[in-house]
Order: structure tokens, then C-alpha cells, then sequence
């Protein structure tokens, strides 16, 4: 059986100065309505909005208006319930979809409101409404994914974490310090998706195909009613604009490598080596072969995403890369992209929220790695700064220490003070207590810093924080 539409027959929205009907493969293969269906509601909230200003201008009657409205209300029933009714429609993209439905109910005033407008300003005007209720989404998600990282810092508060570079340890910092790390470049991707919205909020509408329109349009009104802040400067720009959608994309990349940068350090935590996170049984999967195993598949599949939404990133780019300026058939590219970008950086970053919030942590390993002395050489070569030693000299004595102790196959710490004076004589008794792990976290006393008070202060900003961003997004 195949339900597939066909163009024969369609009553298409340029029919009139071809003798032929196209190629069937060749309509097919240009048809959007199969990806631009999703754009109903933003088409038919314009369609709206274009009634009302058409009859402002005297082509629509006051009687004429009210029965697009009306029949506009019930293709958005139709629509809503009755799938297949778009499946079957032999549509070439969503704005033909409407006139189709609108003329099929109105006859030939069903026409009318294609007045004075061009598919090319109800695209890019769609288009934006889709992005900046999408940037929405995804803030209200974002904020739902730092809220389980501030949980999981809170429920942690005071275990100590062997702080790494390189992958080597450093020094020690809280692991609350090291989650509420993470936690801020999602605040960074917050500000760059409420960015990408600004940006494509915009109204095009009253741009025609390139020249405007040549009716005397309310063009502010039209903006107004649609929720645009603005209307755009230029109607040529305006047709062939897509920087917004680039822009959007550009920071779900962003926010997309902080999910894998989360689900790297989370995976790698969970290794047996590591052993510093418990997988939960929620966000995991075993294997068909080995009965012991229990894999972060979750983590994995959210770092494994990532390449998706770079691509459509890229992809978007290289569309949009040597097009001459005003509307081109290539800008119809720019939905899929987009549209599955959304879609994929939405679901990591619930499913990213729900992992985070399951995560329990194995406190003793942590801690038991952060005991590693090495982790207090800093601190050691700032007790002789404290007694008056140029730093990088200090540098060099503990350095000095820690090869010989290396050789002696001891730790540094548990040298005797008689030996260490040997080294430097500024070495005195009170090195011992100031030499301890408490003491070194406390000492970085600075705000962003990992001193447990300071650390304290910070979540408590990020609940701060959080609310803001929760009132603005609504
Ligand atoms: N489906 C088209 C798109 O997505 C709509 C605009 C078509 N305009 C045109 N002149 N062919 O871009």
C-alpha cells in the first residue's frame, strides 16, 4: 500500500507559468512538509496575526477575517488530533499545508491571505518563533541540570577529592568544589542559549520575498502580536538570515561538550581504579557475557551525542557558506539541523539531570585519595614563603624533599623534622600541623576558592542564582 502524496493534481502555490507538472522524484525530493510540519503552530499563530493586518489594510473585510480566523482555529484542531491527515497531505511545505486546508474549507477566500506576503518571511519568521521557544525548553532543562549538580555538591559537602591536572594529582579541593566547577559552564551555556533567543527575536514579517511589502502592513503590531520584541531592519537581510539559528546551535555545541566533559570525568570516576562514583542502577545496563558487570552507558551515550549536535552545527555553517545574500532554496536545509540539535541537546541534558541526581559517591575512596601526600607539597613550599623564602626556591627545597624521599621509598611527610632542616632551616616543629589536608583546603581563602567556607558561599549563590535564572526563563 503506498499512501505516499503526489504531485499530480496538487494545487501548487506557483503553478501558473509552467506547462509542466514536475517530475515526481524531483517533487518529492523538494517537499518539506515531511520536517517543516513541526512549524504548524508558529504558521498558523502568523497566519493569525496576518489576517488581522491584511483587514487593517482593507484586502480582508471584517466578516472575511473573522472566517479565516475561524477556519484558522479549526485546521489547528484537525491538526492536533488527526495525524494522518498531515502524513497524507501532499503539502510541498507547511505554508502551502494551511492554504491547502484554507481553501479546501473557504474556497477562493481562502486565497486571500497569501496577500502581500512571500513563504520566504513566513519561514524565517516560523523559524525564529520555533528557536526562541526551544532556547526556552532548553534553559528550563539547564536549570533543572545545575539544581541536581548543587544537590549532589550539598549532599557531598566536606569530603575532600584528590584535585587533578593532567590528569595527575595537585592539590586538594573539596568535591563539592569540583561538581559546583562543573555546574558553572552550564550557567555560561544559560547566558549563550538566552543570547541565541535575543538574537532570533527579530520579526520579519512585512519583509515579502526581498523588498517588503507592498501593502501598508503594522509591521510593530505584527511583531507585537507574536511575541517579538522587534522587527528587523532590512528585508533583504531578513529572508536570508539565519545567524540566529547558528547561533543556537552554536551554544548547544557548547552546552553539549560540557555534558561530555561531565559524563567523561563521571565515567572515568566510576572505574574500578577511580571508584570514586557509584553507578546508579537507573542510568545503567550490563552485559549479555560478564554477570558482574555494570556499564555507564548513560554517561557514555550522553558523551557519544555530542558529535551529533557539533554536526548540525556544521552542518548549518557550510549551508549557509557561499550563498549570495536574499532567500535560496539551500536556507529550507537549515530546519533538520536544527531540529535534531534540539532534540538531542534536550534529552541529554534531562537525561544528563536525572544521572546526576542518582549519583551517590563513595566518600571513603575520596577521601582515602585525597590523603595522598603528594597533594600538600604546595602547601609545604607556602610554609617557607610564610617564613620569608622566595617562592621559587621554596619550590626547589620541596622538590629536593620529595626525589629524596622518592628514592628512600617513604613519604615526605613522615621525615623526621632533623632531617628536613637538613633541607632548610626555616623547617620548625608547627610544619606537622600546618602540613595536613584540613589546612591546605582552608588556605585557599579567596572567593572561588576551595576553602570550605568559601565553597559553602558559593552554593549558597548558586541558589540565588538558580532562582534568578528560574523568574527570568518563565
Ligand atoms: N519550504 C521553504 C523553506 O523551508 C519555504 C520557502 C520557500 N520559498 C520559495 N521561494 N521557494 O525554506
Amino acid at each position: 500500500m503506498n499512501q505516499r502524496p503526489t504531485a499530480a493534481g496538487t494545487n501548487k502555490l506557483w503553478g501558473g507559468r509552467f506547462d509542466q507538472p514536475p517530475d515526481e522524484l524531483f517533487y518529492q525530493f523538494q517537499r518539506s512538509f515531511p520536517f517543516d510540519r513541526r512549524l504548524l503552530p508558529y504558521e498558523l499563530a502568523v497566519d493569525r496575526a496576518w489576517a488581522r493586518a491584511i483587514e487593517k489594510v482593507g484586502i480582508l473585510s471584517s466578516s472575511e477575517t473573522q472566517q479565516t480566523l475561524t477556519t484558522l482555529d479549526a485546521i489547528a484542531k484537525r491538526a492536533e488530533s488527526d495525524h494522518s491527515w498531515l502524513d497524507l497531505s501532499p503539502a510541498e511545505d507547511v505554508h502551502h499545508f494551511v492554504e491547502i486546508a484554507l481553501v479546501e474549507r473557504l474556497g477562493s477566500l481562502g486565497y486571500k491571505l497569501h496577500t502581500g506576503r512571500s513563504r520566504n518571511e513566513l519561514v524565517a519568521t516560523d523559524f525564529r518563533m520555533f528557536v526562541k521557544d526551544a532556547a526556552q525548553d532548553i534553559s528550563r532543562s539547564l536549570v533543572v541540570l545545575i539544581a541536581a549538580l548543587v544537590g549532589l555538591a550539598e549532599r557531598t559537602m566536606g569530603v575532600p577529592f584528590a584535585g587533578m591536572t593532567h590528569l595527575q594529582h595537585a592539590q586538594p579541593i573539596l568535591f563539592s568544589h569540583f561538581v559546583l566547577g562543573l555546574a558553572e559552564a552550564f550557567f555560561r551555556d544559560l547566558e549563550r542559549v538566552s543570547d541565541a533567543r535575543r538574537m532570533a527575536d527579530s520579526c520579519p514579517l512585512g519583509s515579502g520575498a526581498l523588498g517588503g511589502c507592498a501593502f501598508a502592513v503594522d509591521r510593530g503590531a505584527l511583531a507585537k502580536e507574536l511575541g517579538f520584541s522587534r522587527i528587523s531592519a532590512n528585508s533583504l537581510d531578513a529572508v536570508g538570515d539565519r545567524d540566529f539559528a547558528v547561533d543556537y546551535l552554536y551554544a548547544l555545541a557548547g552546552l553539549a561538550m560540557h555534558i561530555s566533559r561531565l559524563a567523561e570525568d563521571f565515567v572515568l570516576f566510576a572505574s574500578q581504579e577511580f571508584g570514586y562514583v557509584m553507578l546508579p542502577d537507573e542510568y545503567s545496563t550490563g552485559s549479555s557475557l560478564m554477570p558482574q558487570k555494570k556499564n555507564p552507558d548513560a554517561w557514555e551515550l550522553l558523551r557519544g551525542k555530542t558529535g551529533r549536535i557539533t554536526a548540525a552545527m556544521i552542518s548549518l555553517l557550510i549551508t549557509l557558506k557561499g550563498l549570495p545574500s536574499s532567500y535560496q532554496r539551500d536556507l529550507q536545509e537549515d530546519k533538520e539541523p536544527l531540529f535534531a540539535g534540539h532534540d538531542q541537546a534536550l534529552a541529554i541534558t534531562q537525561i544528563a539531570a536525572g544521572a546526576v541526581g542518582a549519583t551517590q559517591i563513595n566518600a571513603a575512596k575520596l577521601s582515602a585519595a585525597a590523603e595522598d601526600s603528594a597533594l600538600l607539597a604546595t602547601q609545604a613550599a607556602h610554609y617557607l614563603v610564610h617564613r620569608g623564602l622566595p617562592f621559587r626556591q621554596a619550590h626547589e627545597i620541596i622538590g629536593r624533599i620529595i626525589r629524596e624521599a622518592e628514592r628512600a621509598r617513604e613519604s615526605w611527610t613522615a621525615m623526621p623534622l632533623s632531617k628536613l632542616k637538613g633541607f632548610s632551616p626555616l623547617f620548625e616543629s608547627d610544619l606537622q600541623r600546618s602540613l595536613t589536608l584540613d589546612s591546605a583546603l582552608a588556605s585557599c581563602d579567596v572567593p572561588g576558592g576551595t576553602a570550605p567556607r568559601r565553597v559553602r558561599e558559593a552554593l549558597a549563590a548558586f541558589h540565588a542564582r538558580l532562582e534568578q535564572w528560574t523568574s527570568s526563563i518563565a
